[in-house]
Parts: C-alpha cells; sequence; structure tokens
C-alpha cells in the first residue's frame, strides 16, 4: 500500500469530518422553541470536544420556512428567527478561533416565492424580463389549462402551477420540481448566473470556507423540456428520461464556480448534493476543474450486508480515483431516515427513505439498530476520504416516528395528499439534558415544554440527552468522541489507500496505512487475527471475538 503525502499537506477537504447542524433543531438562545446561531455559537465547545473538523448549516437565510430554508427569499441575509449577520460573522470568526471550518449551504435550484424576483415575475407580462428568471410557459390544451408537460414534483404532485394574470384570468404555469412554493430558476439566463457569483462571493468575503450545493444535478432542464417518458419499457427498466436532472449545463457552473473559490485563499470549497447514479456520474462532479466533494449516498440505500457494502465501496471508490477526488461518505442527514431504523428495517432506495414507505415500522429492534449505526459509524469513519455527519447521530437517536399528524411541517406531508409524513422524524431538536425543562435543554429558557419546540420532542427523548451519554464509557458520543480522536493521530485514517482483507463473507475488513485495520461483522461471531491490538470497538468483545453487528479497528502486528 503506498501512502499519500502527511494529512496536513493536503487540502483540509480532502480528509474533513464535517458535521451537519440543521439551525432549527440545533440549540435555541431566546426560548422561541426555534434554533438559532448564538445557539450553536454556544455549544461550539461541544463540537470541538467532539473531534469534527468542519460544521455545514443547512440554510440559514431569510424565509418564509415552506421548506425550512430550502425557500429563501435573500440569499445575502439571515433569517431573523435565527439572528443576525453580525451573529453569522461572530460564529464565523469563533468557529475558526477554534479550528473549525464552516460551510453553507447554497440554493441554486430555485427560490422562494416570496423573492422578490418571484414576486416581480407574478406582476410581469408574460415574455418580460422579469418571468424570464424562471421557468415560466404557456399551459397545453385549447385554453391552456393542461400543465407544460408531464413532469411530477419530487415532493408529490405536478411539477407546474398556474398563475392569474393581471387581467383576473388563469395564465402561464410556473415550474417547481420541489414545493409550490420553490420556483425554479431560468440558468439560461446570465443574470441568475451573476447573481449567484455575486452571493457565492458576498459569503466568501465573510469568510465562509465553503458551500454545500443544493439539488447540485439540477438547475439545467433539457431544451424543450420533453415529457418524462412513461411507457411500460422504460418504468420497468429504470430508464425512464429525467430530463430535469444532470444536465451537462451544471459543469459550466461548476468550472466557472472552482474559479471564484480558487481566487479566495484558504482552500476554499463546495460539496455537491448530487442524487446521480452510477458512480461514475457523481465523478463528474468532481473532475479536477469542479467542485472537491460531492456526497457519496451509498449507504443511504443500502441493506447491511456484507458484499453489498463491499461492492458499493469498491464502486465509489474506484470511479472517484479515476478524476483524482476523495470520497464523502454520508450514512444521515436531513432528508433521510435515521440510520439506526434504515440498517435495521433493511430500506433501501431513496423514497423509501421517507417515513410511510418505510414498511412495518413496529419490527424495528431499537437495540439491534443501535448496534449496526455504531458499527457503520467506526467503518465510515476508518474508509478512504472524508465524511459527513448529521447532527444526533453521535448520540444514536433513532427516527422519531410518534409525531402528532397535526405537527407535521414537512411540504411532502401535504403535497403527498397527507399520504408520506415525510422528514420530520429525523429533524426533531436535539436533547442536550434528559431533564424535559427547556425542550431537553435545547431551549435556554427552561420553562419551554418539549411540545413547544418547533417540533413536538417526545416523552422518552431525554434518555438520548448529550448530558446521559456525556463521560459514560460505552456511550455513543463517547464513542463517536474516541474514534474521532484517534482518526486524527492515525496517520492512515482519512484520504489514502486501502485494501481489503479477505476474512469470510460476512465480513467486510479492510487495511489502512500504519497497520491500520477495520473488522466489521455481519454474520455470526468471529475471531479477530490473534495478533492484533483493539483501538476501539463500536460494542463489547469477548477476548478476540468479534460479535455480530460489531465493528473494530485494531493495530496488526506483524
Ligand atoms: C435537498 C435538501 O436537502 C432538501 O431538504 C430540500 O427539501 C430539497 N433539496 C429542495 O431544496
Amino acid at each position: 500500500m503506498s501512502e499519500l503525502g502527511s494529512r496536513a499537506s493536503r487540502p483540509w477537504w480532502r480528509d474533513a469530518v464535517t458535521y451537519q447542524i440543521y439551525p432549527r433543531s440545533f440549540a435555541d438562545s431566546n426560548g422561541d422553541g426555534i434554533g438559532d446561531i448564538e445557539g450553536i455559537r454556544s455549544r461550539l465547545p461541544y463540537l470541538k470536544k467532539l473531534g469534527i473538523d468542519a460544521i455545514w448549516i443547512s440554510p440559514w437565510y431569510p424565509s418564509p420556512q415552506h421548506d425550512h430554508g430550502y425557500d429563501v427569499s435573500d440569499y445575502m441575509d439571515i433569517e431573523p428567527d435565527y439572528g443576525t449577520l453580525a451573529d453569522a460573522d461572530l460564529l464565523i470568526k469563533q468557529a475558526h478561533n477554534l479550528g473549525i471550518k464552516l460551510i453553507i449551504d447554497i440554493v441554486p435550484n430555485h427560490t422562494s416565492n416570496e423573492h422578490k424576483w418571484f414576486v416581480q415575475a407574478l406582476a410581469a407580462k408574460p415574455g418580460s424580463l422579469e418571468r424570464n428568471r424562471y421557468i415560466f410557459r404557456d399551459g397545453k390544451g385549447p385554453n391552456g389549462d393542461l400543465p407544460p408537460n408531464n413532469w411530477e414534483a419530487v415532493f408529490g404532485g405536478c411539477a407546474w402551477e398556474r398563475v392569474i394574470e393581471a387581467d383576473g384570468k388563469a395564465g402561464q404555469w410556473y415550474l417547481h420540481l420541489f414545493a409550490i412554493e420553490q420556483p425554479d430558476l431560468n440558468w439560461e439566463n446570465p443574470e441568475v448566473i451573476s447573481h449567484m457569483e455575486d452571493v457565492l462571493k458576498f459569503w466568501l468575503d465573510r469568510g465562509v470556507d465553503g458551500f454545500r450545493i443544493d439539488v447540485a444535478h439540477g438547475m439545467f432542464k433539457e431544451a424543450g423540456l420533453p415529457d418524462v417518458r412513461t411507457d411500460p419499457e422504460a418504468v420497468m427498466l429504470g430508464t425512464e428520461h429525467k430530463p430535469f436532472w444532470d444536465q451537462e449545463g451544471v459543469h459550466d457552473i461548476y468550472r466557472s464556480w472552482r474559479a471564484i473559490f480558487d481566487s479566495y485563499p484558504g482552500d476554499r470549497m463546495a460539496v455537491a448534493e448530487a442524487w446521480v447514479s452510477p458512480a461514475s456520474r457523481i465523478a463528474r462532479y468532481v473532475r479536477p476543474d469542479e467542485l472537491q466533494n460531492s456526497f457519496n449516498f451509498e449507504m443511504l440505500t443500502t441493506l447491511w450486508q456484507a458484499q453489498q457494502i463491499r461492492q458499493k465501496i469498491d464502486n465509489s471508490i474506484q470511479a472517484l480515483a479515476e478524476v483524482g477526488a476523495p470520497t464523502s461518505w454520508v450514512f444521515n442527514n436531513h432528508d433521510v431516515v435515521r440510520s439506526l431504523d434504515r440498517l435495521d428495517l433493511g430500506l433501501t432506495n431513496h423514497a423509501d427513505t421517507t417515513f410511510s414507505r418505510q414498511g412495518d415500522a413496529s419490527e424495528l429492534n431499537i437495540a439491534r439498530g443501535t448496534l449496526r449505526a455504531r458499527s457503520a459509524a467506526l467503518m465510515m469513519l476508518a474508509l478512504p476520504g472524508g465524511a459527513y455527519l448529521y447532527q444526533g447521530e453521535e448520540l444514536a437517536v433513532p427516527e422519531v416516528r410518534d409525531i402528532p399528524p397535526d405537527r407535521l411541517t414537512d411540504p411532502r406531508w401535504r403535497m403527498s395528499g397527507f399520504q408520506d409524513r415525510g422528514r420530520d422524524g429525523c429533524r426533531v431538536p436535539i436533547p442536550w439534558t434528559s431533564r424535559p425543562a427547556g425542550a431537553f435543554g435545547f431551549s435556554s429558557d427552561d420553562s419551554l415544554r418539549p411540545d413547544q419546540a418547533w417540533l413536538p420532542q417526545s416523552d422518552w427523548w431525554g434518555k438520548y440527552s448529550v448530558d446521559s451519554q456525556d463521560g459514560i464509557e460505552g456511550s455513543t458520543l463517547s464513542m463517536y468522541r474516541q474514534a474521532l480522536a484517534i482518526r486524527k493521530a492515525e496517520i492512515g485514517l482519512g484520504d489514502g489507500p486501502m485494501e481489503w482483507i479477505q476474512a469470510g463473507k460476512d465480513i467486510v475488513a479492510f487495511k489502512r496505512p500504519g497497520d491500520f485495520a477495520c473488522y466489521i461483522n455481519f454474520g455470526l461471531a468471529f475471531e479477530l487475527p490473534r495478533k492484533s491490538v483493539i483501538l476501539i470497538s463500536s460494542a463489547p468483545l469477548s477476548g478476540q471475538s468479534l460479535p455480530t453487528d460489531t465493528a473494530v479497528w485494531v493495530r496488526l502486528i506483524s
């Protein structure tokens, strides 16, 4: 196994462990039941102690919150519920003082319907410059009352909404690939391109280290906006043509964005949220003159099964090696059912990761799910490349299944005709204390009850709290802290080579430089090599025997 240069000689984003903060749900400093920037700032010591390298903050811009900030009404300001630009500046500065990088979300595919551009577009005439910033079309049919094509919104229902024109009559339609309140921008319009460049510079000037690009495979739509193929053959083969994803035009944009990042000091970067496959398509986003990272979502769609996981690791690493980019592993984020539930219930595709389609949830075995989520974490942190953690995974919180229907807020709930409960179950505010006061410590105001947080916390939520795990040997929080500390100290972890160890069909095992090895057991108890020293395990071992659903890091002694 050859070694790359030392970690200090590589750009930080090749190895970074980045912690995703969903600002509404992280920490509330002013007692309104909604998380905020001051709350994040107050928890920086916690993040430092956890041992992460960077934080990514989900959208913090002014927004009517139809999709909790992914509907942006002003890209150059801060949502008043979260604070002010001065608060953001202070957070960036203090994170940097602690040696923590900070990246923010950028949402280029669509704005909010309350963005001034969209308000102007509605007031303007068909064919106007104002409408041309979005994707407006006349409808089909004699009165134009059929949508311009057959595209469906990701959250459910038709992807087109008809507007009322100045004469009071139904008129054109606009495209929204997500919620009705999220009109798609027209990326063929140079004004859109240059505004988004200004937005990047605005935040780079304020010191952010980079961006997470929302729907990075969207933005460009195929010329003529052709229908999605719905013929039985295409549906059966899964080759329905998606004329709105992964179009060539996005790569020109990323090349020009890369030039902007490179014009700033200090390894500024971006990570693409591109739900594309196979891995070779993802690799195109991280070619040397494009973006630095692209989330690797393979593990969000895997069964807890050794062979499948080995295959996904191989495919990902090979595809990215061809363009010289590191892999960026993801096991959790704010869009998917928590890994504990997923890995136990065997949820294997993107659609299944939302609550309503997850099979029989009553079969969830929390103990087994916890073992698997913890093993998966040790596997992720030992694999080559960087990793993105999502708040709460270091506490092994499960998906919250008992949010009352009248408190659900995800636009999926409404747009699916109240069939799909959506993603609120992984967004419940973090339990910092086991006492219910202040919504389990989420809020600085002790009088706030758990059901008064913006998403209600269930009675049982406190048992996963930070304070009940802090300093407790064997807790998930202690495991993450210890693993991140070992990862920093090990010369062979992070970016660099790996080599498979053949240890049987139910074992995923690999070596990293420095005589380091990771074993994950998917089958019956397994004997580790006699000459190996245990560095950390995801559950107690008995001697050298690795139990089912357990992972271990060892030093191999020759
Ligand atoms: C992906 C984001 O992660 C998700 O939360 C959001 O709903 C959609 N993009 C639309 O912006």
